[in-house]
């Protein structure tokens, strides 16, 4: 029988001079993980090759070197890993991974690589025996790598996105959100730049471009992440701090000033923070989100540099990631609603109670804004992407990013919240963070756990209606209602001046916030006269808004009433920054309104600078592919 690491440790409690004859000594001198990793109830990833029940990693040493001019990444992964009884091999997942040699338990071993497949990229099998303990596989990532941006000019800049699936084109790994490993790495860069990473990170520029990394607490892959650039790092806070570029350092230290209150308050709702530090990444404009969760530094888009911190809300939701996500993970990419419908809840909650309840219902109104018309949106197409699960086998996992997971299941949560009652709610989130920190979750065992602490009765079972909500299409009827005076107020307001009864002279434009301007700009009907939207423009320079929440809106618009004087601003952003959300409708927009042609030649200038999550988005939308 193999003997585990739990043996080794109970002979080493009786008699610590046995073990050099129990044959002990050939079991890991480095602590390891018992059983339970082997053991852990992980739903099936289709999204992965890895088969952990067979052998899986517990511990990551990375060791990479980080060439702009050739944009590879070179280096070796040494992975410990656990083995199951009998266990043969080991299955990484890599995508475009030039594998240069593989060795176990520092032996050369023979390694294969299966057939490629649609999303997920190639099984990297390794031939390991049932006491293997550790395997190491130096490589190359391949130059156009799908997690990596390598921005040129004077200031290079690298930044890696890893999730959904991406993590496995820069590092060979079992990519699956349901694997949990530490890392160490070390890192060389070109001298004058910093490397950073979801870890423990350094502060000042070191002088030979030598940084070394710690990440003490269990990790899926999807969290691995690294950035490269030169930047500086400012404190804001015991627990928390910004790093940017030299030109942004001041602004973002300001905008992001208070990050340390969105902290304690998120400690104050649902339990300690796991992750010591929190501190925040602004990359550069390509970046192809609003942000990502990645453990200990979330990296972030400029764009939300607003210079009046109205666009913190997304660091609310990163920052609450670190409970939803990064320590209860969602088991496999079916069960994304788990991460995101959490993490914009617990957003609203950081919102509410740093910033007031005006604020949160305002964002709420607009999230019930953005869910109905996807919800509409999507029914026309795959009414099944309206459920909570997902089943997206055989699809890209990015499929899965829709309203849906993110406010369908915000208001499923808000729906029991409001069923049981805030306090009984919110101490059963404290305790479902506690109680199943550093495992994953899957729906099925969600709605377990949910009966057993939460919805025990018929009553309320009846009353939130889980089938109707997790497995059914749409929005249920029980749909928690939203209001917001001052969004209602905007309503009423744009419905005035669209009908003439306001002079534009009279809207309190400069009295609104950004969710009002939001608002007012986005609900304006399409084909609006260029006259009417040059009023606008003149009387509050919305063209000039350094806002870029508000300028998207402003853009959207633009383009649907063809409004030429904006065509300059819209081709500058598009061509600056790679943020999806804002690209898809844009540039939908000008497909829609015959203005394909405008789309594709500043799509041919801005495409270079977007990140591959973007162009695999555009280059479909615009029929390239
Ligand atoms: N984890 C997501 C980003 C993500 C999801 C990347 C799936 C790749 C695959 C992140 O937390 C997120 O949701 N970002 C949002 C911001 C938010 C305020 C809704 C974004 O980038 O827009
Ligand atoms: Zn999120």
């Amino acid at each position: 029988m193999k003997k585990t690491l739990l043996h080794c440790f109970g002979i080493l409690g009786i008699a610590a001079l046995f073990i050099a004859f129990t044959g002990c000594q050939d079991q890991p001198t480095t602590p390891r993980r018992n059983q339970a990793i082997l053991d852990m109830k992980r739903a099936t990833d289709h999204h992965s090759f890895s088969k952990p029940e067979e052998a899986v990693v517990t511990h990551l040493d990375w060791n990479a070197s980080i060439d702009f001019d050739t944009r590879v990444i070179a280096a070796t992964a040494r992975y410990a890993i656990q083995t199951s009884e009998g266990a043969k091999r080991i299955l990484f997942d890599v995508v475009d991974l030039n594998i240069l040699d593989v060795t176990v338990d520092g032996q050369v071993v023979e390694w294969a690589l299966g057939p490629k497949q649609d999303f997920i990229g190639q099984p990297l099998s390794i031939p390991i025996g049932e006491s293997s303990q550790e395997v190491s596989i130096r490589y190359e990532s391949a130059p156009d790598a799908g997690a990596l941006l390598w921005v040129e000019g004077e200031q290079p800049f690298l930044f890696t996105q890893s999730q959904a699936i991406l993590a496995r084109t820069w590092i060979p790994c079992q990519d699956s959100p349901g694997i949990r490993f530490t890392y160490n790495a070390h890192v060389q860069v070109p001298v004058g730049t910093m490397a950073l990473m979801s870890a423990t990170n350094p502060t000042e520029q070191s002088l030979d471009g030598h940084y070394d990394f710690k990440m003490e607490q269990p990790i899926p892959s999807y969290l691995l992440a690294l950035a490269v650039g030169n930047v500086e790092f400012r404190s804001v806070g015991p627990h928390t701090g910004v790093y940017a570029v030299p030109e942004l350092i001041d602004a973002a230290a300001y905008e992001f000033g208070e990050m340390e209150q969105l902290l304690v308050a998120a400690e104050n709702l649902y339990g300690p923070y796991a992750w010591e530090r929190y501190d925040l990444l602004v990359l550069p404009p390509a970046f192809p989100f609003g942000g990502m969760e990645n453990p200990r530094l979330t990296f972030a888009t400029p764009t939300i540099i607003a210079g009046d911190r109205s666009l913190v809300a997304l660091v609310a939701h990163e920052l609450a990631h670190s409970w939803s996500g990064n320590l209860v993970t969602n088991s496999t990419w079916d069960d994304f609603w788990l991460n995101e419908g959490f993490t914009v809840y617990f957003e609203q909650r950081i919102m509410e109670s740093v910033y007031g309840r005006e604020i949160s219902e305002m964002l709420a109104t607009l999230s019930y804004q953005g869910l109905v018309d996807e919800v509409d949106e999507i029914m026309d197409t795959n009414p099944d992407d309206t459920h909570l699960k997902l089943h997206l086998q055989n699809r890209n996992p990015d499929d899965g990013m829709t309203a849906i997971a993110y406010d369908k299941g915000y208001f499923f949560l808000r729906l029991m919240e409001k069923t049981v009652g805030r306090a009984p709610f919110d101490a059963f989130l404290k305790n479902y963070f506690e109680s199943n920190a550093f495992t994953v979750m899957d729906t099925e065992r969600f709605i377990d756990y949910l009966k057993t602490n939460l919805l025990n009765t018929d009553e309320l079972l009846a009353a939130v209606d889980l089938e109707a909500w997790i497995y059914g299409p749409g929005l249920p009827e029980n749909c928690p209602q939203v209001r917001s005076e001052r969004i209602e107020n905007v309503d009423a307001t744009l419905t005035a001046w669209t009908h003439g009864d306001l002079a534009t002279s009279a809207l309190p434009w400069n009295e609104w916030v950004y969710q009002e301007r939001y608002r007012f700009l986005s609900n304006l009907e399409d084909n609006m006269s260029s006259e009417r939207l040059a009023e606008l423009d003149a009387a509050f320079q919305i063209t000039q808004t350094g806002n870029n929440e508000v300028l998207f809106a402003w853009l959207e618009q633009a383009v649907r009433s063809q409004y030429a004087p904006s065509y300059e601003r819209l081709e500058s952003f598009l061509v600056r920054v790679g943020r999806r959300k804002f690209l898809t409708p844009l540039y939908r927009a000008l497909v829609e309104t015959d203005q394909k042609d405008l789309a594709e030649s500043i799509y041919a200038k801005a495409r270079p600078n977007y990140h591959s999550v973007a162009t695999g988005t555009m280059d479909e939308l615009l029929g390239l592919n």
